[in-house]
């Protein structure tokens, strides 16, 4: 089957049966890494553009990782190194970028709908990296392959995403994510901290941790995004971490199978123990595994392997 979009800018784009798609492709690149020579030449020749106007450790590097493990040219713009700076608007720099024909190009950027606006501008397929508060799709997509992963499934699941709702850009994307594949989603924060009218999206948003994590089948624990927070939204951390951090005592309440999750980074004793972070029902270092093999199939799928399910 032909994957049909030309960008990934968010996932409330993508039907159902296109996110199956791309989770199936993602778990068949995964071996592709545990080889000893972990590259095929399935995009060579294919050149990838990754732009980064924003810190990023686990998003940048995985893409580039993708890129060559599927033996594309990865080249890297961050805006301290760009012409971004000299006051080249980002319409210009994207214009500039296209003339050097690149087949992807990957943005992150501070402001919400900058992906969207470029992918209007040129013939190149673009992914969002993350924009604002908006949408971090290939983060949500990396989450609902690892939660299918270790589940077998993603629909009938209990969901609980717990922490700076408001500004998170990947809770905005796993909520959509989730509900769209059939999962039950319940959200809980201080109350500064949940967006108004989010329960029209279809999830619960929980008046407590203790009822939102009552029954999980998944909890996903979030960073309080201080960076895009305009004001104080909470107390102290201390304060913070004894009513929405998640702890051994809280977890209990889950489900015995429960999974644990963080896209991070993380800030250990604030939002999530250490002992939590680090027990072995935590996935977070699977998720930062399978973020590899979900942006090969990204890449593969947008660079027209779909047209060709034996490409790799
Ligand atoms: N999850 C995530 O987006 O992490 P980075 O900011 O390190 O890319």
């Amino acid at each position: 089957m032909r994957f049909a979009k030309k960008d990934i800018l968010d996932i409330e784009s993508l039907e159902p049966h296109e996110i199956s798609m791309i989770l199936d492709t993602a778990q068949g690149m995964k071996e592709i890494s545990e080889r000893p020579v972990k590259k095929v030449p399935t995009l060579r020749g294919k050149t990838i553009v990754l732009f980064f106007q924003e810190p990023s450790t686990r998003t940048k590097l995985s893409f580039d990782t993708a890129a060559k493990r599927l033996s594309a040219d990865s080249l890297s713009l961050s805006k301290s190194s760009s012409s971004i700076v000299k006051g080249e608007t980002l319409i210009d720099t994207a214009k500039n970028l296209e003339a050097m024909k690149p087949d992807i190009i990957v943005l992150r950027h501070p402001s919400s709908g900058a992906p969207h606006l470029i992918a209007k501008r040129v013939n190149a397929s673009v992914i969002n990296a993350g924009d604002g508060i908006h949408a971090h799709p290939s983060q949500a997509l990396l989450d609902m392959m690892s939660v299918r992963e270790r589940k077998g499934k993603i629909e009938g699941l209990k969901v609980s995403i717990i922490g700076d709702i408001a500004h998170s850009r990947v809770a905005r994307s796993d909520i959509t994510g989730f509900l769209k594949m059939g999962a039950a989603v319940s959200i809980c924060a201080p109350g500064t901290m949940i967006p108004k009218g989010i329960e029209r999206s279809g999830c619960t948003v929980s008046p407590t941790m203790e009822t939102c994590i009552d029954g999980a089948d998944v909890i996903m624990m979030l960073r309080i995004q201080k960076e895009r927070q305009g004001s104080i939204l909470f107390p102290t951390e201390r304060e913070y971490a004894t009513l929405f951090g998640l702890n051994k005592a809280r977890l209990k309440l889950a489900n015995k199978e429960v999974i644990v999750m963080h896209p991070g980074p993380m800030n250990r004793g604030v939002e999530i123990s250490s002992e939590v972070a680090d027990a072995d029902n935590s996935i977070i270092l699977e998720q930062v595994t399978n973020g590899v093999a979900l942006r090969m199939a990204l890449f593969y799928l947008l660079a027209g392997g779909g047209r060709h399910a034996d490409a790799h």
